[in-house]
């Protein structure tokens, strides 16, 4: 079973100075328990769904999988946000890296895998160059059905396949709202195949949904153990969570900055997936009560060790604005053996692994943030699989969630996001958005005197 532990002592007040009290953690822990009663009395109601996603049966996604095995040399997902990032946080940490540039044989006759996310033409254009209609197999997800940057891509594709005479209905399929949208709507009207992201799975909270797992199966991956490993945390971690949470809710008023720091380069994903579950969640203007409180703080990540050597300086000596999370994970597949035999200098690293390098690393880097004063937690895994990426992915929704609850915020929507989607629509001459567009040319009047 997944195993996560938390060790929080170099961010208490015995460790470090300003370091959070055992009243103040107490009083946080409190705070705590009521955003987790908030969320439990969402979950009830039917208005929150993503604790729920661990007991889903996944048997019809795998059908999907042996279907795909063999046939399709390349996969391609169309999505943003929330409808990518949990992907590329599983493919960045279960796939061996170069995966797409090993041989069909060698990936075990599994498709390659591109997302399509941005409405950057050099991305579009290149996956066209490298995919062949026939061999081509593809999911549209999107919860609304309408964001712009999936609609365009999508039409990117559909043209692509269309033109080559293919079966769309057998070579792709929709992942979308079950009721509403115009994904869904086309999708009915054209009889596509389509998958559910029930209207309560918001899409930051989707990864464990279709979303995440249906093209993660598709590529090989055990969706049951990461089913598995996010049901240890919902039904074992509570203490954890809370912990975690009420730390973060203290630091949050402290610290400006919360870094998310994983020491190993197949979590570099992770930590943008959870950039925008913390960042999305937590920035609000008004509460649930319409209180102004303009609620949350900034994330950054880094990723450990490369950003000792870019970023840490600033960490160690920079304004002491910051609480970092660093994620370790205790032992490494494949660790390599050092011998520095090769050079008296590198003599120490005779005996030692790669993997033991990197936690050194870890531990001393976290040692000297606190004698500087800046404060960090640690979540460690014990390594990276398919179970411990459910379990974080778990903790953090979580966490996140109640840490929004407890300071009465909605964590679940994105209000102020709409307003540059509805000026992107209007200028991109959508139907109903031509007054959006007359607002957005008149705010954005230029003076010739400051461009040069
Ligand atoms: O978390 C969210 O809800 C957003 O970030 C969405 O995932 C993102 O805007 C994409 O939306 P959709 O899935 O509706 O295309």
């Amino acid at each position: 079973m997944a195993k996560i532990t938390l060790d929080y002592n170099l961010a208490v007040a015995k460790r470090i100075k300003g370091g959070i009290s055992d009243d103040e953690l107490k009083a946080c822990l409190g705070q705590a328990e009521l955003g987790l009663s908030r969320l439990a009395d969402l979950v009830k109601s039917g208005e929150v769904g993503f604790p729920n996603l661990p007991k889903q049966d996944t048997t019809t996604f795998k059908g999907i999988a042996s279907e795909i095995r063999g046939q399709y040399n390349d996969l391609v997902v169309i999505g943003i946000g929330g409808s990518s990032l949990g992907l590329e946080a599983i493919t960045n940490a279960l796939l061996p890296l170069g995966y797409n540039s090993l041989s069909f044989d060698e990936r075990g006759k599994l498709p390659r895998v591109w997302v399509l996310d941005n409405s950057d033409p050099s991305v579009a254009s290149s996956i066209l160059k490298y995919c062949k209609p026939k061999e081509t197999f593809v999911l549209v997800i999107s919860k609304s059905g309408a964001t712009v940057e999936t609609a365009a891509n999508f039409t990117i594709i559909m043209d692509f396949l269309s033109k080559a005479g293919i079966d769309l209905k057998k070579q792709v399929i929709l992942i979308t709202d079950p009721q509403k949208g115009p994904l869904c709507e086309y999708g009915k009207a054209n009889g596509m195949r389509m998958f559910d992201v029930d209207n309560n799975v918001g899409g930051r909270y989707s990864v464990l949904s279709p979303v995440g797992l249906l093209p993660a199966v598709i590529l090989g991956l055990d969706i049951d153990k990461m089913l598995a490993g996010a049901c240890s945390v919902a039904e074992g971690d509570k203490k954890r969570i809370l912990t975690l949470a009420a730390i973060y809710i203290h630091y949050l008023k402290q610290k400006p900055i919360h870094i998310l720091m994983p020491y190993s380069s197949k979590l570099r994903k992770f930590a943008e997936w959870f950039n925008q579950l913390y960042g999305e969640s937590l920035g609000k203007r008004y509460d649930r009560d319409s209180k102004e409180v303009f609620y949350g703080n900034t994330t950054a990540i880094a990723c450990g060790s490369i950003d000792q050597h870019s970023q840490l300086q600033l960490y160690m000596e920079g304004p002491n604005d910051k609480l970092v999370t660093f994620i370790g994970v205790s032992s490494f597949e494949n660790d390599i053996k050092l011998n520095g035999e090769l050079n008296e200098a590198y003599n120490y690293l005779t005996g030692h692994t790669l993997g033991e390098l990197l936690n050194a690393e870890l531990a001393t880097t976290a040692v000297a943030l606190s004698l500087n004063e800046r404060p960090s937690v640690l979540l460690e895994v014990d390594r990276i699989n398919e179970e411990s990426l459910g379990a974080l992915f778990m903790l953090f929704e979580y966490v996140v969630a109640i840490v929004g609850l407890a300071a009465n915020i909605n964590p679940f929507d994105q209000p102020a996001v709409e307003l540059g989607k509805q000026f992107a629509y209007g200028l991109m001459g959508r139907k109903g958005y031509e007054a959006k567009k007359a607002e957005f040319t008149q705010l954005n009047a230029k003076s010739e005197e400051h461009i040069i």
